[in-house]
């Protein structure tokens, strides 16, 4: 960093309450503090968080304390380091996991630290990375393999709970059922496919995405809106169905149908979150005599899911330019946000200081 340079450019959640992210570009770099690193931002990729964050919904209102800089999908390399951080260095590429986890509690302390009791969260109990520079806790970044482009690298984090559903699914060998292809779906089919699933079946209510999830590895593809799914996956297993399913709608009407759709002692695993309360109204028939298990799961373990979903990455099934929905200039951020606003597919990437 040159020493004359003391001030870097920020998207600002100002106040409290709903309302648009500023654009800054007189924020003083931060600087590390003793276990952190600081990181020079090479590109940041927004999510449905940030979006949630200018709207001010519930979750937002209980965790973001403005002003904060938001953004927590995130690729740099390390510019400077604090006094007790000794296992990263100057020049290191890395991606960050968002999910700063506290290393006490009973979660932590039990192998667990990705669903930590106390977590923060960049980008939104901190500051974050929609801007040239962030500082970071040391232990919750990633080093990066050279074959990783940057673009890859920012959907680490995002993409990443893609990967721990097929880790809970346990997908080797198995029938899989992937529910909803967005971003986080699509992830899920590759990775499902990548880890030796036998046959992956997809299902969304838009062709076009059916479409993509062909192309990231899906056996078989159908429309629920259309399609009746639970035939087809009967046609497709002799009648038995499927061994797991994994779903990223969040959506009542595909949940219930993936309980259907799954053999006896299957295993349903959410991912997508519900925006409105989800029933069960066939529960006991569905899920409790046919031993059916439900789980859900938070985030990406540190660091398994993020070995394994460089595999992923560096495998035959994932499309990267798929995922990607625009590039933007971050002081062009109103532009990517109208994007999503307007309904774009994939995720929009910012790349500050141009
Ligand atoms: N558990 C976690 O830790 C975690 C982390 C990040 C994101 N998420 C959640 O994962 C989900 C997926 O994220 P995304 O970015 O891919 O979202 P997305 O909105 O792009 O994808 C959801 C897909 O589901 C499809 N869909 C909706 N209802 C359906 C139905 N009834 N049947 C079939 N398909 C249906 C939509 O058409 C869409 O393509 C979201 O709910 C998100 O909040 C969870
Ligand atoms: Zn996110
Ligand atoms: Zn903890």
């Amino acid at each position: 960093m040159s020493e004359e340079k003391r001030t870097m450019c920020a998207l600002v959640k100002e106040e409290n309450g709903p309302g648009e992210l500023v654009y800054h570009t007189d924020m003083p770099i931060p600087v590390p503090g003793d276990e952190e690193v600081l990181i020079k931002v090479h590109c940041s990729a927004i999510c449905g968080t940030d979006v949630h964050i200018i709207e001010w919904d519930a979750w937002s209102e209980k965790r973001v304390k403005a002003p904060t800089i938001v953004g927590h999908e995130t690729v740099g390399t390390i510019v400077a380091v604090g006094k007790n951080v000794t296992d990263r260095h100057v020049g290191q590429r890395v991606s960050c996991e968002s999910h700063v986890h506290c290393r006490e509690c009973w979660f932590c302390t039990h192998g667990m630290p990705h669903i930590c009791a106390n977590l923060g969260i960049l980008g939104v109990t901190q500051n974050g990375a929609f801007a040239e520079y962030v500082a970071f806790r040391a232990d919750c970044t990633f080093p990066l393999d050279d074959s990783v482009p940057d673009e890859a690298a920012c959907m680490f984090e995002p993409m990443g709970a893609g990967v721990h559903g097929v880790e809970a699914a346990e997908v080797e060998g198995k029938n899989v059922l992937v529910s909803g292809c967005g971003p986080i779906g699509l992830t899920a089919i590759s990775a499902a496919k990548t880890f030796g699933a036998k046959m992956v079946v997809a299902c969304d209510l838009i062709d076009d995405k059916l479409e993509t999830a062909k192309a990231m590895g899906a056996d078989y593809v159908f429309n629920s809106g259309r399609d009746d799914l639970l035939a087809e996956v009967k046609k497709l297993t002799g009648g038995v169905g499927m061994d797991a399913a994994i779903d990223v709608t969040g959506a009542g009407a595909a949940l219930n149908t993936a309980l259907k759709c799954l053999r006896a002692a299957g295993r349903l695993v959410c991912v997508g979150l519900p925006t409105r309360p989800v029933t069960f109204p066939d529960m006991a028939d569905d899920l409790i005599y046919r031993e059916i298990q439900l789980t859900g799961i938070s985030g990406r373990l540190v660091w398994k899911t993020w070995e394994d979903f460089a595999k992923v990455m560096a495998g035959p099934y994932y499309k990267l330019d798929r995922v990607i929905g625009g590039k933007y200039a971050m002081s062009d951020y109103k532009a990517a946000f109208e994007a999503i606003h307007n309904g774009a597919v994939g995720k929009m990437i910012l790349y500050p200081g141009r």
